[in-house]
């Protein structure tokens, strides 16, 4: 047996494959997987099909992907607010699914703790899908030959076997796939690529760092950054509209609660209700109109911004910032407001800077996006 350099070349050349799909995009930490819903390609792919599936909505006219495209960074921008079935508004902007396998809390307000629990709210939601129950999703996945091959196949189960726990394992593991890095920063900040970013983003680079706080809440750690420190924060985004009658208003949502009223459905169908943020979930007057703070990669393309989608351009919110979290500066800001947030004195060249440096934190398959 003589061992021929053609083997050799043939197995550097797996290695060489294999390597790159292993690693983590620049910038991001392994993906979390919990222990109950291990990764499977077959799974993800049936995760896919379930994510893009108009049927699990009473006009068969929405999915997940009607919200979250993944051709505007799975955002549906630029509405303000979501629509789901008959054109229904919600209270809120949506969030990009991409890197939201690094969330620690789920939606603005957290009130999920996991993408498995996530996703069985918009199927129920009367403003999303509208479905009563999840009787209309297990009949579909447990009769369409296709579904119930895969099911059988991923989970071992077929027939009345089959739950919406399993649905949305598959639907949670499609969305570990979507991760998203690797941007102009990543390759500065921890690639070592020093000609990465130009002069005027490297000087937002700066104001983000230090002048404009930005990383107290948009965190960057020392071999990755997710751009969120998974905590919720009063802005002053939308509080005039409660800020009048706040008390009341708590004390009557508190009640409801426990009377019964979902918070999910509550928060997307009432826009008073909506500005209660961390609040409604965990009824602290600490956390009374706090969001999550969101990560910033990809910003670039999900405008509008903040949990209303009232900001509309980057531009805006550096402004917002800059006031100390107004958008005018003769509004005024409410008890509740963090102290991380006040008056930043940037001036013009450092605003527009930082909306440079944001703009670095687009991945290149979101790049191309923005181009096309
Ligand atoms: C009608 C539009 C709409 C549909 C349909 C929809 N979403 Fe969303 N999604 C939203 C909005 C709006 C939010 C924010 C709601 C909130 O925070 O209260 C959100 C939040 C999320 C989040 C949280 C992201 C984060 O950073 O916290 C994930 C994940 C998500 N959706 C996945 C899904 C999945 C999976 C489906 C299908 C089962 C789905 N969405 C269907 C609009 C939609
Ligand atoms: C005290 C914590 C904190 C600080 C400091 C902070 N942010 Fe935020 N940021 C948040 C929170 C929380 C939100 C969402 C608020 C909401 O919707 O009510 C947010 C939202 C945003 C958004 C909108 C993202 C989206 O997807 O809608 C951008 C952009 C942003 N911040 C950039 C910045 C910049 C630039 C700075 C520095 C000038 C900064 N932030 C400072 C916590 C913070």
């Amino acid at each position: 047996m003589h061992i021929q350099p053609i083997d050799l070349t043939v197995f550097l050349s797996l290695a060489v494959c294999i390597t790159p799909l292993a690693a983590e995009p620049l910038g991001l930490p392994p993906v979390p997987i919990p222990a109950n819903n291990p990764q499977s390609s077959e799974k993800v792919k049936l995760g896919e099909k379930l994510f893009k599936d108009p049927r699990f909505s009473t006009t068969s006219s929405v999915s997940c992907s009607t919200c979250h495209d993944e051709n505007k960074a799975f955002t549906d921008s630029p509405k303000t607010v979501s629509e789901g079935i008959n054109q229904l508004k919600g209270t809120r902007n949506a969030p990009t699914v991409l890197n939201a396998a690094y969330m620690r809390t789920l939606f603005w307000d957290g009130r999920e703790p996991d993408l498995e629990g996530q996703a069985g709210q918009p199927f129920l939601n009367p403003v999303e899908m509208g479905l009563k129950d999840y009787t209309p999703i297990l009949t579909i996945v447990r009769n369409d030959p296709q579904y119930a091959a895969s099911f059988k196949s991923v989970f071992g189960k077929s027939g009345d076997q089959i739950t919406i726990n399993e649905v949305t394992k598959a639907i949670a593991s499609f969305e570990r796939t979507k991760i998203s890095a690797n941007s102009r920063f990543d390759r500065f900040y921890f690639g070592g690529d020093s000609k990465a970013l130009d002069a005027a983003e490297q000087r937002g680079f700066t104001v983000f760092m230090t002048q404009g706080r930005c990383v107290s809440c948009h965190t960057i750690a020392q071999t990755h950054a997710l751009f969120t420190d998974n905590r919720f924060h009063n802005l002053n985004v939308g509080f005039d509209r409660i800020n009048q009658d706040v008390r009341e208003l708590a004390t009557e949502f508190s009640k409801a609660k426990q009377a019964g009223t979902k918070v999910d459905i509550a928060v997307l169908g009432n826009k008073n209700t909506s500005e209660l943020g961390r609040f409604a979930v965990d009824d602290q007057w600490s956390d009374m109109g706090a969001f999550k703070t969101p990560t910033l990669r990809n910003v670039e393309a999900t405008a509008p911004y903040m949990h209303d989608g009232s900001l509309k351009t980057l531009e805006d919110v550096v402004d917002f910032y800059n006031n100390g979290g107004l958008v005018k500066k003769e509004d005024t800001v409410n008890a509740f407001q963090s102290g991380g947030i006040r008056p930043l004195n940037l001036d013009d060249q450092q605003k527009k800077d930082l909306v440079a440096f944001l703009k670095t934190l687009t991945s290149p398959e979101i790049q191309k996006q923005l181009k096309e």
